[in-house]
């Protein structure tokens, strides 16, 4: 279930009242894709075009975003692939949705200038990720008992990551997107592109649709193999398509606590239970659950159970994954295709910018 936290109702700009609601959402290629990018996105931004087959639904693959961080460009052109892969895998259907790679859209990015001339510096200087990222430089330096002046604390912060959320913005706002299906940790990106569309509606009129995000309190929040947010940065995910040797290693290295076998064991604080539950109908998540209290199974035998789940139903998704990735050709023809009903789409909304501007 999908739910709207928090959020004004969402006024559509004038222009685009005839049109049918837009469904975007992004996700950049800095890590190979792992059950978190799956679960927390890929799955329920699938689930709600299925659910509203009246929408447009447009995905891309976010790679200008993720040279913030990737500077080897052999790995950058493999993560795209893997990511553009990994969508079609999971059932991204490229004749119903529009999928297409950032870079191949220039109009993001001349938007992305537009709206960084209406944005204050002070609404970046609130984002997360760029705190997150000072407050680390900060600490280090605190360690190393240095002085911490605002010129070294920022030192590692490159422009792209202070901006990020500007592109970001133009990401959404090129194609006047209504719902962005985002996990928990991108809501205040949303929240940023719409304050800045509404920056840019005061200034110029009414232009830009302000989206709202969606995001899917079950789901959101997938737990890594020790527990904190699954992510590429903490060493703790569990690959989507790596070898099946691969796969059952992560499993068995997920964390559990030291119930002896025939002990009763907490499914509320138990990660292989919260990710079983993730992939299992109710069912099996019901039988797991009871299993798990009456201490009628162990760890290793729950593992082995996540394991067969989750292997079985990658199984099918595997094969097309591979399939793909040994022909990337393919691949790009695909995403070249994706990129041309993009612009299209994203003509009449820089047609009203240019104008709206004065250019
Ligand atoms: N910031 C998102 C992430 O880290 C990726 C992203 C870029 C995105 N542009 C977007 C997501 C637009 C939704 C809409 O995964």
């Amino acid at each position: 279930m999908n739910r709207l936290v928090n959020q004004p109702a969402n006024r559509p700009a004038n222009r685009s009242m005839h049109r049918p609601d837009v469904i975007l959402t992004g996700i950049k290629p800095t890590g190979s894709p792992h059950l978190g990018n799956y679960i927390g996105a890929i799955r329920p931004a699938l689930a709600l075009a299925r659910r509203s087959p009246e929408a447009h639904a447009l995905y891309f693959l976010a790679d200008y975003h993720a040279l913030t961080l990737v500077k080897d460009p052999v790995r950058f052109r493999d993560l795209c692939h893997e990511l553009a892969a990994t969508w079609i895998a999971c059932g991204l259907d490229p004749d119903r949705q529009v999928f297409y790679r950032q870079s191949d859209v220039p109009e993001v990015f001349e938007l992305s200038w537009i709206l960084s001339c209406s944005t204050s510096k002070g609404l970046m200087n609130r984002a997360h990720a760029y705190k997150a990222q000072v407050d680390r430089h900060t600490r280090g330096h605190m360690r190393s008992g240095g002085d911490v002046d605002a010129g070294d604390v920022e030192a590692g912060v490159n422009m792209g990551l202070y901006s990020y959320p500007i592109l970001m913005a133009a990401d959404i706002l090129l194609f006047q997107a209504k719902y962005v299906p985002v996990g928990r940790d991108q809501e205040q990106h949303i929240e940023i592109a719409r304050d800045i569309a509404a920056r840019f509606n005061r200034s110029f009129g009414d232009v830009l649709t302000l989206p709202l995000y969606l995001s899917d309190p079950s789901t959101a929040e997938i737990p890594g193999t020790d527990g904190r947010k699954m992510s590429k940065a903490y060493n703790n995910t569990i690959p989507l398509f790596g070898s099946r040797e691969q796969l059952r290693r992560a499993i068995f290295g997920i964390k559990t606590d030291s119930s002896p076998p025939g002990a009763p064991k907490d499914p509320g604080t138990s990660l292989v239970f919260q990710i079983y539950r993730q992939f299992a109908d109710e069912d099996r998540t019901d039988t797991m659950r009871n299993r798990l209290v009456q201490g009628r199974i162990t760890w290793k035998a729950a593992k082995e159970e996540l394991f067969d789940l989750i292997d079985g139903l990658l199984e099918r998704p595997r094969a097309v994954y591979e399939e793909l990735m040994a022909d990337r050709s393919r691949i790009d023809r695909l995403l070249e295709a994706g990129a041309c009903s993009a612009r299209e789409l994203a003509r009449p909304t820089m047609e009203i910018v240019r104008q709206a501007v004065g250019r």
